[in-house]
C-alpha cells in the first residue's frame, strides 16, 4: 500500500501537443481516485506516466516514499488493467494469472494460494483452465483483473477497463470493483471519460480538460459545487442547464425569464446553472414562477424529462414529477427548487 504523489508532472509530446500541463496531485494511501474528462484531455497520458510507460517532460512521481520518476515500469510495484484485456491468448486463465508471479520468482505454493484466493474472490474458479478465446468479454476482463490482483501491487492503475463490456456487464463489474477495493484497499487510479462511472466508483474524482485538472473532490463535492462552467456541464446527468444573465446588487435577471439571488460580489454578465432535477412545477404559494411551454415530454416512469421553451427561445430541460408535468404544447409555471442554482462569473468560475 502506498500514497502516490505527483509534483509539477507534465507531458509535452514531440509534435508540440501539451497533453498534460504541470500538475500536482496526491493520491492517498488506499484511496480510489478517478481521473475523468472528455476524450483527448490527457487522462491516459497522466496514468501512463505514473505507470512508467510514458516519460514525463517535467516533474516528479513518488509511490510511497520512493521517487520512481525514472524507475522502470516493472520495478514500480504497480499493476495495470487496460480496456483491451491483453491476456496471453495461448495461456489459460490460470497461466495468465501465474505469469507475472513466475517472473518474480514467487514460490509455487504461494502462487497457488494467491491464484486460488483471487479466483474465488472474483468468482472465476471454473474458468481457470480456459483460454481467452473461449471466454466472454466480461470473463476475460475478470481474469485480467485477477492477473493484476494476484501481484498484490502497491497501486492499481486502470485505463477504461470496462468500456468493452455491454451495459449490464459494465454495471455488474463496476459494483464488483467497488467491493474488491473495499476488501483490498489498494491505492487505485482509474481513468474514464464516463462521469457516471467516475461518480459511482471514486472516493475522489479529478476532472480534467485540455491537460489541466479543473477540480479535485469527492463525487458529492464536485456535484454540489462545481468549480467552473466546464465541470458544471460535465458532471451530472442530464447535464446542468446554463443560463446567461445580468447581475446587480445581489439579484440577477436571466435571459430565460427567471430572477435569482446571487452573491453581492457578482455584477454584470454572469451564468447561472440549474440541474434538471432542481426545477419543479410551482405551487400556489411559490413566488417568482416563470410560465414556460413544454415542447417535448419524455416519460421516465415516476419522472419525466420535459424540454421547456424559455423567454429567450432557449430550451431548458427539467426533470419533473410525472404527476405534475405538463403535456406537450401546454404551459406550466416553473420554479427553481430552494435556490439550488449555481452562479458563475464572466470568466466561468464559480462564485459562492
Ligand atoms: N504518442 C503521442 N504523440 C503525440 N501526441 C499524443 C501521443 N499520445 C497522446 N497524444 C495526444 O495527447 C493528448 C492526450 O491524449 P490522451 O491519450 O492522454 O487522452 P485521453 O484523455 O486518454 O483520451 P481518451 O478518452 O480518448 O482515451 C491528445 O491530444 C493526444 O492526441
Ligand atoms: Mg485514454
Amino acid at each position: 500500500m502506498a500514497e502516490v504523489r505527483l509534483r509539477s508532472i507534465e507531458k509535452q509530446f514531440s509534435g508540440g501537443v501539451h497533453a498534460v500541463k504541470p500538475c500536482d496531485l496526491d493520491i492517498r494511501d488506499g484511496e480510489f481516485l478517478v481521473l475523468v474528462g472528455p476524450s483527448g484531455c490527457g487522462k491516459s497520458t497522466l496514468l501512463r506516466m505514473i505507470a512508467g510507460l510514458e516519460e514525463p517532460s517535467g516533474g516528479t512521481i513518488n509511490i510511497g516514499s520512493r521517487d520512481v520518476t525514472h524507475v522502470d515500469p516493472a520495478d514500480r510495484d504497480i499493476a495495470m488493467v487496460f480496456q483491451n484485456y491483453a491476456l496471453y491468448p495461448h495461456k489459460n486463465a490460470k497461466e495468465n494469472m501465474a505469469f507475472a508471479l513466475r517472473l518474480r520468482k514467487i514460490p509455487k505454493a504461494e502462487r497457488e494460494r494467491r491464484i486460488t484466493e483471487t479466483a474465488k474472490m472474483l468468482g472465476i474458479e471454473e474458468l481457470m483452465n480456459r483460454k481467452p478465446g473461449a471466454m466472454s468479454g466480461g470473463q476475460q476482463q475478470r481474469v485480467a483483473l485477477g492477473r493484476a490482483i494476484v501481484r498484490d501491487p502497491a497501486c492499481f492503475l486502470f485505463d477504461e477497463p470496462l468500456s468493452n463490456l455491454d451495459a449490464k456487464m459494465r454495471n455488474h463489474t463496476r459494483s464488483e470493483l467497488r467491493r474488491l477495493h473495499k476488501e483490498l484497499q489498494t491505492t487505485s487510479v482509474y481513468v474514464t471519460h464516463d462521469q457516471e462511472e467516475a461518480m459511482t466508483l471514486g472516493d475522489r474524482v479529478a476532472v480534467m480538460k485540455d491537460g489541466v485538472m479543473q477540480q479535485l473532490g469527492t463525487p458529492l463535492e464536485v456535484y454540489r459545487a462545481p468549480a467552473n462552467l466546464f465541470v458544471a456541464g460535465f458532471i451530472g446527468t442530464p447535464a446542468m442547464n446554463l443560463m446567461p444573465g445580468e447581475a446587480k446588487d445581489g439579484q440577477a435577471t436571466l435571459a430565460s425569464g427567471f430572477q435569482v439571488s446571487v452573491p453581492d460580489s457578482l455584477n454584470g454578465t454572469i451564468t447561472v446553472g440549474v440541474r434538471p432535477q432542481h426545477f419543479r412545477v410551482a405551487s400556489d404559494s411559490d413566488q417568482g414562477a416563470v410560465e414556460l411551454t413544454a415542447r417535448l415530454v419524455e416519460p421516465l416512469g415516476d419522472l419525466a424529462d420535459v424540454h421547456l421553451e424559455a423567454a429567450d427561445g432557449s430550451t431548458l430541460l427539467a426533470r419533473l414529477d410525472s404527476e405534475w408535468a405538463p403535456t406537450e404544447g401546454a404551459t406550466c409555471p416553473i420554479v427553481i427548487d430552494r435556490d439550488r442554482h449555481h452562479c458563475f462569473d464572466s470568466s466561468g468560475q464559480r462564485v459562492n
